[in-house]
């Protein structure tokens, strides 16, 4: 029996070309797991009406740790059209499995490292390291929607809000409502989860980012637990930002900000950015995590027109791999890929096109196995 058992999610388009070449990585590294595959993404919902099937749920259940592709989506009314004719009318709503998955299993943290690796053509400047810890389960993502919206809740907004103050039956459909549904212990647990790395890290500063200004009911609440966390771990930084302003102000000074934590969308659009200051969408990695399961990722998508080409950069899903070791609790070995990584990129002897080179998947893979 292997010490580890892995699920193995590649999914679709080129999540399928990054995930082979990560296993080129950890099979050179021989890692004690055993890789079990799973079924995950659109071609599941075009044949059997769900992206997310029950025995890759249960598959999830059994495991050490998961590693996931990406997968495509298509927005609702075009992913209905192509379901198979049986399938059609049966009332299925194509939700993102991604999402669900982290609900599902409760990973809450979204843990984005952005580092710049030394002579990465695409680093905005050397030298930036910083750390996203996104919300990953409420907030605008917790899926409480409506449109067209429903009377009741109509006729409880139409007491509270001037624009629904208009509503008259014939015009629910003119409205749509996304609720942004947050929670002291999601708000919590998350700042917490940040200020507990930045400790085990050696980390000196901790930004909350929000909009307390203006969405007071929950990003004030997510500030005010921000704050009671905080007051625990004195040795590091508490600061806090408005989520516009950060935008700005870690395009030009990125060297005044550390370890970064906001809830669910905010933490999402600032982690894809401080991504793109460390080279973009080949460079983002990612990890979905619990207290029992966690499931890494590249940040990017199934990029259709590049998949089975060969030719995109497997780093962010082999940093994705790296972190995952480190979850595992092999920092050693977590360590070792890092530095093979690095080494790589630093040499700029194979880069795949993103880098500017033309290398293939294949090949950057097999540069960083024979760093190791
Ligand atoms: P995408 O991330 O798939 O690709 C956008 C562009 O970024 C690509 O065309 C390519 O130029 C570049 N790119 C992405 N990954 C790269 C890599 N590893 N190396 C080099 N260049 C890379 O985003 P897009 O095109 O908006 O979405 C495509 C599909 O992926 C959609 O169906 C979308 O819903 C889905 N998606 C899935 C995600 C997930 O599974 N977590 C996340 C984002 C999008
Ligand atoms: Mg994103």
């Amino acid at each position: 029996m292997s010490k580890y058992t892995i699920a193995w999610l590649p999914g679709d388009g080129i999540g399928n070309d990054v995930m082979d070449a990560t296993r080129i990585v950890l099979d050179a590294m021989k890692l004690d797991a055993e890789y079990v595959h799973g079924d995950i993404g659109w071609e599941f919902w075009r044949t059997e009406g769900d992206a997310f099937p029950q025995r890759t749920v249960d598959l999830l259940k059994r495991v050490n740790a998961a590693m996931f592709g990406a997968i495509t989506s298509k927005p609702v009314k075009a992913a209905e059209t192509e379901l198979v004719p049986e399938l059609r009318g049966k009332g299925l709503i194509y939700r993102s499995p991604i999402v669900r998955m982290r609900q599902l299993f409760d990973l809450y943290i979204c843990l984005r490292p952005c580092k710049a690796y030394a002579g990465n053509p695409l680093n905005l400047k050397e030298g930036i390291d910083l750390t996203v810890f996104r919300e990953n389960t409420e907030d605008l993502y917790a899926g409480v929607e409506f449109n067209p919206v429903p009377q009741e809740l109509a006729d409880v907004l139409a007491k509270v809000s001037k624009p629904f103050g208009a509503f008259k039956d014939n015009a629910l459909d003119q409205y749509a409502i996304s609720c942004k549904v947050n929670t002291k212990k999601g708000s919590s647990r998350i700042v917490r989860a940040a200020f507990e790395f930045a400790r085990a890290h050696g980390r000196k500063k901790v930004t909350i980012v929000h909009k307390a200004n203006v969405v007071r009911a929950t990003d004030g609440m997510f500030l005010d637990e921000a704050k009671k966390v905080a007051a625990d771990f004195p040795e590091i930084q508490f600061d806090e930002a408005n989520v516009d302003a950060i935008c700005m102000w870690l395009l030009k000074n990125p060297f005044n900000y550390d370890v970064l934590v906001a809830p669910n969308l905010y933490g999402d659009i600032i982690s894809d950015l401080a991504a793109q200051m460390v080279g973009g969408l080949g460079f983002g990695c990612s990890g979905n995590i619990g207290q029992k399961l966690a499931v890494f990722e590249p940040s990017h998508g199934s990029a259709p027109k590049y998949a089975g080409q060969n030719k995109v950069n497997p780093i962010a899903t082999i940093l994705a791999a790296k972190m995952m070791l480190d979850w595992l609790g092999e920092t050693e070995k977590g360590a070792q890929l890092e530095r093979a990584t690095a080494a790589v990129i630093t040499e700029g002897r194979v880069r795949t096109y993103d880098m500017g080179g033309s290398s293939t998947t294949t090949q950057m893979a097999e540069a960083i196995a024979a760093h190791l």
